[in-house]
């Protein structure tokens, strides 16, 4: 019984046995994986498989790869590998059941909500964060119950109405409202929440006695969300300005938040990223908000602070263009000035660039040109960065000036050494004469000589700038703790090509299983091995996909799906497979076969098979007794 449990515990808890293997066969077939991981990855073709940058490590070259035929994904780089839930499970920490209900929503797949409630109630790998992302949800509920239900919300709706928020789009925001008088703590001590997760929620500000208060008071709150759409912290916009008091304050960062990492938005809008290939950024929460009101919902914002890097890094991985969309006032055009350098020199993103007319922010100019204009900015009026700097560079120059021509030409060169296009070069080389009515060739050639300039600053420097990445994929490497990285020792290779060969052709796996003593030499492909009989005990055909889920033990998963990323042929011969087995069991020495069978033996007891556990218990005593054989002859 204990080990029933113990099984259920560690194996049918995961698999199939809660959610029916049909039901998690049909999610998984319903969803193409190429799809469904598009959502966190851009993905692009290069020969029969999709590649691109791994979202588990950080990467410049894709070394992520899927394949839609078999439904799985491997990273070439660090070994990551699986089918569609794995990628889920593996991305956000999700036990199987959560997997699988994610998957499912994606797919439009209505799961009984038995299994979802469970996946609800599956152990949280870290309590400490549950915790807080339990309270930061409940507390977001409660500021959007006070905002939409209450009197004390009223000021506050009344305010958001004005600024043209209806309803709907505060539900989709979850927007709410801390009221003056402080609720939250109450709340909270009302529920017996632990003083010390209130303490490092952030939530609260706390005295020198220790004591607790509410940290928003009478702002309206905008939750921030992580990349899955939980709420990890809060910014309140003031309700009426005050000159002692910051316009939006924010959470402090804690073990969830941290701002270098979070795009507001970014959550809802990573499918409308995806669909329009290009994402906006804007500088303000409610830029963001009145651009999705007006069907532009593939815009974010940073935290109010300059881009990071790591968000940089957030935008590349799902999109390659992107367009800028800040305050058209001086300081926006400033800032986009430094948003564009900044792009320019860390990432590969194609950049563009909207102004709303007059200066206005987005939020302004919808309420006051309406729904139609200012869609039509964002259809009409993207600017190359080019074209923007052109435009820009004169904020403070006065052009009848002649000095300040000069200024402006020399800066206006110095940008068009960076366009690689001699095309776009001539475009705007060909305004600049229109504009000042200058001699073309004098132009080009001080454009040239600027060229010539910089090239012999770059070569005396030390780095040269990165080559351009091909999308080709790199060698395989070795995965999981099957060997130490480096080249595959003969055994291996012939190990990983025969254990492919004994899953696709059955008739191999028949041939093999009838060879006496057989074994692999290292634990994960044996391992792999005993999931595979348990598997055809059930199961009439391999199906790469549903063994996947079969094999509960995920740190295996990546050893299966890099096997199916080798480059081999796909018709194997009698001969081959006799080679195979000989150089497996003939370079196997004895040690090695014992260890093969302990592993053999502890994933025997794992799945309950009492036969094989016996068998190879047998197998074993076999063993130790010819290596003290071989001892004691070495002895003489
Ligand atoms: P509204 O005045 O509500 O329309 O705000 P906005 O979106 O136009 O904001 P604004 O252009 O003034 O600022 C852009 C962004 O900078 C905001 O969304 C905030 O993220 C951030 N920000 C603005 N003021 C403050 C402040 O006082 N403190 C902090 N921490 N952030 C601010
Ligand atoms: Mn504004």
């Amino acid at each position: 019984m204990v080990v029933l449990s113990d099984f259920s515990k560690k194996w049918g808890g995961k698999v199939a046995n809660r959610i029916p293997e049909d039901k998690v066969d049909q999610v998984r077939s319903a969803v193409n994986i190429a799809d469904f991981i598009g959502q966190y990855v851009q993905l692009k073709k290069a020969g029969k498989n999709l590649f691109g940058l791994c979202p588990f490590h950080e990467e410049r070259t894709p070394s992520f790869s899927v394949n839609e035929q078999k439904q799985i994904f491997h990273c070439f780089s660090c070994g990551r590998g699986g089918n569609v839930f794995s990628f889920i499970m593996d991305l956000e920490n999700l036990s199987f059941p959560e997997a699988v209900a994610k998957v499912a929503d994606f797919g439009h797949i209505e799961l009984p909500a038995s299994y979802t409630a469970q996946a609800q109630v599956s152990a949280p790998k870290d309590q400490q964060q549950a915790d807080l992302l339990k309270l930061y949800a409940d507390s977001a509920k409660m500021y959007q119950h006070i905002l939409v239900n209450t009197e004390l919300g009223e000021p506050a709706l009344d305010y958001l109405h004005q600024r043209g928020l209806d309803d709907q789009t505060i539900a989709t925001f979850g927007i709410g409202y801390a009221p003056k008088n402080q609720l939250l703590l109450d709340f909270f001590k009302e529920h017996d929440i632990d003083y010390q997760l209130l303490r490092q929620s952030g939530l609260f500000i706390e005295n020198q006695e220790g004591k607790l208060r509410d940290r928003f008071v009478d702002r309206v709150l905008f939750p921030i969300k992580d990349a899955s759409g939980r709420v990890i912290a809060f910014s309140g916009r003031i309700l009426t300005k005050s000159p002692n008091e910051p316009k939006y304050l924010n959470s402090p960062e804690t073990k969830l938040f941290n701002k270098r990492d979070v795009l507001f938005n970014f959550d809802l809008a990573r499918g409308a990223i995806r669909q329009r290939k290009a994402v906006v950024l804007f500088e303000g929460f409610m830029d963001v908000i009145a651009a999705y009101r007006a069907g532009i919902q593939n815009g974010v914002a940073s935290m109010g602070t300059s881009l990071t890097n790591e968000q940089i890094y957030m935008l590349e991985r799902v999109t390659d263009q992107l367009t800028i969309c800040y305050d058209s006032d001086v300081p926006g055009q400033k800032a986009t000035d430094r948003a564009l350098k900044l792009l320019g020199d860390n990432s590969r993103l194609n950049l563009s660039v909207i102004q709303m007319p007059d200066g206005m922010d987005p939020d302004e100019y919808l309420r006051n040109a309406g729904q139609e204009k200012f869609v039509r900015v964002f259809a009409d009026g993207k600017q190359t960065p080019t074209a923007f700097e052109m435009t820009y560079l004169r904020h403070d120059l006065n052009l009848q000036n002649t000095q300040d021509q000069l200024t402006y030409l020399g800066a206006v060169l110095q940008q068009l050494t960076k366009l690689s296009s001699s095309v776009e070069q001539d475009l705007y080389l060909n305004q600049l004469v229109q504009e000042f009515g200058l001699d073309k060739d004098d132009l080009k050639q001080q454009l040239r000589s600027l060229i010539g300039q910089q090239s012999v600053q770059q070569s005396s420097r030390q780095s040269p700038p990165p080559a351009p990445a091909p999308m080709t994929p790199p060698p395989i490497a070795v995965t999981g703790e099957t060997s130490n990285s480096g080249p595959l020792s003969r055994v291996e290779k012939a190990e990983r090509l025969l254990l492919y060969r004994l899953l696709h052709d059955h008739d191999v796996w028949l041939r093999v299983m009838a060879v006496a003593g057989f074994h692999f030499v290292h634990d994960p492909y044996q391992q792999i091995l005993v999931y595979a009989e348990a598997y055809f005990k059930t199961h009439n055909q391999f199906d790469l996909a549903n063994f996947t889920d079969f094999m509960a033990d995920t740190s295996l998963q990546p050893v299966l799906t890099s096997l199916e990323f080798m480059d081999i042929a796909s018709e194997s011969s009698k001969e081959e497979v006799a080679d195979l087995v000989n150089v497996i069991m003939n370079q196997q020495p004895l040690v090695e076969q014992i260890n093969g069978k302990k592993a053999e033996l502890t994933a025997a007891k794992q799945i309950g098979n009492h036969d094989l556990v016996q068998q190879l218990t047998l197998a074993l005593i076999e063993l130790y007794r010819k290596q003290q054989q071989v001892q004691q002859a070495d002895n003489f």
